[in-house]
């Protein structure tokens, strides 16, 4: 099997092919990325010789329809993914999740290939803080920022494409991941890497939101059930009932670093802030029997703690510039 993943030199979509390499040697993997500011070739660097990369943009039609019509089966990663940056200049979110996501629907339609779609629960909105809901299929789409709004679309676009063409898709929407080779603008790696350069943490707002953390490779496992075992034109949640308030991860970052857990600050909150996100995987457990393997949160963050001090030269070149994007904000 010939599988095209976009997006593959980024967080998600880099551990997806170290993963793919490792556990499901079946597939012959291309990876086509742009190589944004979120891209590195060096986080696919272990897995170097078992790949074809291009670097590419996916809404170069021309591109996405030679590489679609080559391969059987497209994993499709490839986004604008920070929601800070969409309050920054949203442009390049509708772009790529858009325009993007509508060129790799068009070359999958026309070369009649199977389309895996990744996307967010964040398409969902949020939830209260203290409320038992949970997020569910059937939930409705109801984003807030720029970035979640731009997901929600390419996730309507694949919706439209099933029903009205046909097209053998499936759509995930997965809970926040962590994990390793996370590009540090993100809020664990940025604390983790705060602490590592001697910087105090930065807290937004009060820190009572609730984010439902999964290890990035349950994320993928779970992927790789859907490719195996999903029903086309069927949508999936993923989430590992992780849920954690940001002032307990920031707390338990400190702790596990052997700093005073106190030792942060609180900076300013991000505009339209999503309280609450929680998952229930209910569906992707009973009809395709997963399960997740990083259950205990605690030794999931030690080991991204001990990836990103091993691994200084992955991330310490960009972290001026982050932070002085962030200091802008008051962030
Ligand atoms: P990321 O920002 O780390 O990586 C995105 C990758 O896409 C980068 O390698 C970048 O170079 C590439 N890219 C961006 N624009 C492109 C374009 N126009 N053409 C080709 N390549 C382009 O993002 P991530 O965190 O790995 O997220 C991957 C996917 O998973 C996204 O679709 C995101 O919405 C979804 N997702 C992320 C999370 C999370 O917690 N990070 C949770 C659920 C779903
Ligand atoms: P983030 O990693 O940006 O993911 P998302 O916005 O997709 O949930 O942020 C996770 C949570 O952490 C979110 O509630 C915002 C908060 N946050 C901070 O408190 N400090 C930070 O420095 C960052 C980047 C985020």
């Amino acid at each position: 099997m010939k599988m095209l993943i976009t997006g593959g030199a980024g967080f998600i979509g880099g551990n997806f092919v170290h993963y793919t390499v490792k556990n499901h040697p079946e597939y012959e993997i291309t990876v086509l990325d742009a190589l944004t500011y979120a891209g590195g070739i060096e986080t696919l660097e272990p897995v170097a010789d078992k790949f074809t990369f291009f670097q590419g943009d996916i809404c170069d039609h021309e591109l996405v329809d030679k590489l679609v019509s080559e391969n059987d089966i497209v994993v499709h990663f490839a986004a604008e993914s920070h929601n800070d940056n969409s309050l920054r200049d949203p442009w390049p979110f509708i772009q790529t999740n858009l325009i993007g996501t509508a060129t790799i629907l068009e070359a999958v339609r026309k070369h009649d290939k199977r389309l895996h779609h990744i996307s967010t629960d964040e398409v969902y909105g949020d939830l209260e803080l203290n409320d038992p809901a949970k997020f569910t299929e059937t939930t409705p789409y109801n984003a807030s920022s720029p970035y979640s709004s731009t997901k929600a679309g390419s996730d309507l676009l694949v919706k439209a494409w099933v029903r009205s063409f046909n097209i053998n898709a499936t759509i995930s929407n997965c809970s926040n991941n962590y994990g390793p080779y996370q590009h540090i603008e993100k809020f664990i790696p940025r604390q983790i890497t705060n602490i590592l350069s001697d910087i105090k943490p930065k807290l937004y707002g009060t820190g009572e939101q609730v984010r439902d953390w999964i290890h990035v490779d349950d994320h993928n496992s779970a992927v790789h059930a859907i490719l195996e075992k999903g029903k086309a034109g069927e949508l999936y949640l993923i989430g590992a009932d992780g849920e954690k308030d940001n002032k307990y991860i920031i707390e338990t970052l400190l702790e596990l670093m052997g700093k005073d857990k106190n030792d942060y600050e609180h900076v300013n909150d991000r505009p339209g802030h999503d309280q609450r996100y929680a998952i229930d995987a209910t569906k992707l457990r009973t009809q395709l029997g997963w399960t997740p393997k990083y259950t205990n949160l605690r030794e999931g963050l030690q080991a991204t703690i001990d990836w990103y001090t091993e691994n200084q030269e992955w991330w310490k070149a960009e972290k001026a510039k982050v932070e002085a994007a962030y200091a802008e904000k008051g962030q």
